[in-house]
């Protein structure tokens, strides 16, 4: 076994900047050809979106926060996000880290970082 791992940051093991940019493309694709969720983004500029998502992802995963974007729950407030939706949206960012290359137990360290913002981003079920 080595350890080597161990002393990197989640970003880091994703690739840094470059590896999360192309792993983000590869999760809008999934996204905007899934018919449960591509209607919420018709108004999307992707290009920007992505930039965002890259940028927070960066942050989340110990790399450096440029994030420019919406606060989390005020970027989702009044969408209609569900939980079933947000799940989707997760399982397509383990589908793109794991055809990135990136090993399930890193997979399922990201989904843990990501699992606490379902608060923030459903918003379909419970707001009046
Ligand atoms: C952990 C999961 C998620 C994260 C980290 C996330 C992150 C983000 C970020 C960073 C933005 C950009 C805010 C801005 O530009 O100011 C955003 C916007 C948005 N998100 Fe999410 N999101 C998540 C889940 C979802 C889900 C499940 C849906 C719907 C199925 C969704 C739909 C949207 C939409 C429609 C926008 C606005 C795009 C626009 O500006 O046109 N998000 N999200």
């Amino acid at each position: 076994m080595t350890d080597t791992a161990d002393e990197k940051t989640l970003y880091q093991q994703l690739g840094e900047g470059a590896g999360i940019a192309a792993v983000v493309d590869r999760l809008y694709e999934l996204i905007m050809a899934d018919d449960t969720l591509a209607p919420f983004f018709v108004d999307t500029r992707l290009p920007q979106q992505k930039g965002h998502m890259a940028m927070f992802l960066a942050a989340a995963t110990g790399g450096p926060n440029a994030y420019t974007g919406m606060d989390l729950g005020a970027a989702h407030a009044g969408r209609g996000i569900s939980d079933a939706d947000f799940d989707r949206v997760i399982g397509h960012a383990a589908t793109a880290l794991s055809e990135a290359g990136v090993d399930d137990e890193t997979i399922g360290v990201v989904a843990g970082a990501l699992m606490p913002l379902r608060a923030q981003v459903v918003t379909g079920a419970s707001v009046a």
